[in-house]
């Protein structure tokens, strides 16, 4: 048995279209642990919803070995399918003329599960969802985020062990998306379940994940606990305008200090200074270093990375690869 609850190794995809082959997903491995709960990150494109929809063998895979629960699902989708529940592109997988309650026990029928032993899973369900209110409404009737709550419902009702989630928010408003999140969250932390999510919402992926997987072109470029990349968004550093030129001795001095020093000379005589660190505090070690030295420091601004820019740089590196 494999310790994974999910094992991707060199997961290739290609589509045959008129205009050539598309190289959706190109040598994507990745492992996760039961209980974990994992957000897929990437650019339009990237290869986030090829991926899940190989995982969860709605589409074949042009190569590589997936298992789910240590089963081979390329070899033996039939023994992987059930232990896997997806809900890919927003809602399409609930049936509209039916009302959320008919939608639950119909999946959780096709899961093999007997309606009457799920009921009261159903009513739980659908008042952790607050769908209570509308449980007899056909589907179609309901509002974009009822029946997006209605469709993660369906894929829980199922009792997987592992569950996917394309995009759980999009289109959501931002109170419907909140308290989806909390949702969520309330699953993920059950630690029964592993899930994996993709998102383009950061909050969404820093308020619900253990671990983020960010793809970009087809291949894994970062693969970290979410904890050790928000250390990437900490302040960078700080950037030092001098008048005159950073003397060599200072720039020793910094370098003892600091992992990364760039110094680059401006037109009016003085220089700019790049100075990156990991604690805010030694703002006051870079200006005592440079005044030390007889720097006439003119101003000291902090740089900070955005989000945006953490995510632009991990993925133009993959690239760069
Ligand atoms: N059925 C298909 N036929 C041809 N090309 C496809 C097909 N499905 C996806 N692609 C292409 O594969 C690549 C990856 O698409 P995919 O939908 O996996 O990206 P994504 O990361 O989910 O993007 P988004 O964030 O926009 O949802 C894209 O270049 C896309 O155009
Ligand atoms: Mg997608």
């Amino acid at each position: 048995m494999s310790e994974y609850a999910l094992e991707v190794r060199d997961l290739r995809k290609e589509y045959r279209t008129r205009r050539g082959l598309v190289r959706a997903v190109d040598g994507v491995s990745f492992a996760v642990r039961p209980g974990e709960v994992v957000g897929l990150l990437g650019a339009n494109g990237a290869g986030k919803t090829t991926t899940l929809k190989c995982l969860c063998t709605l589409i074949r895979p042009t190569s590589g070995t997936l298992r789910v629960m240590g089963q081979d699902a390329m070899a033996h989708p039939h023994r992987a399918l059930p232990r896997i529940a997806a809900v890919l592109e927003g809602n399409r997988n609930i049936y509209w003329q039916l009302s959320p309650r008919e939608n639950l026990e119909f999946f959780a029928g096709i899961q093999g599960l007997p309606v009457r032993a799920v009921r009261p899973q159903i009513h739980a369900l659908l008042d952790f969802f607050r769908l209570d209110a509308k449980s007899d409404t056909p589907a179609r009737m309901l509002s974009r985020g009822m029946q997006q709550k209605l469709a993660i419902a369906c894929a829980l009702v199922k009792q997987t062990d592992v569950v996917l989630l394309d995009e759980p928010t999009l289109g959501l408003d931002v109170q419907t998306s909140f308290e989806l999140r909390g949702i969520l969250r309330q699953i993920a932390s059950g630690g029964e379940r592993t899930v994996m999510l993709s998102s383009h919402d950061l909050a969404v992926v820093q308020a619900l994940c253990d671990r983020v997987i960010i793809i970009h072109a087809g291949r894994v470029v970062t693969d970290e606990r979410v904890g050790t990349l928000l250390e990437l968004f900490r302040p960078r550093g700080y950037r030092v305008r001098l008048d005159g030129a950073l003397k060599e001795p200072q720039r020793r001095r910094l370098e003892a200090l600091f992992p990364a020093v760039t110094a680059r000379a401006e037109a009016d005589g003085g220089s700019t200074v790049d100075v990156e660190m990991h604690e805010p505090q030694t703002m006051y070690d870079l200006v005592d270093a440079l005044r030390q030295d007889g720097a006439a420091v003119r101003s000291v601004e902090r740089r900070s990375r955005s989000l945006e820019e953490v995510f632009l740089s991990l993925t133009e590196q993959g690239l760069a690869a």
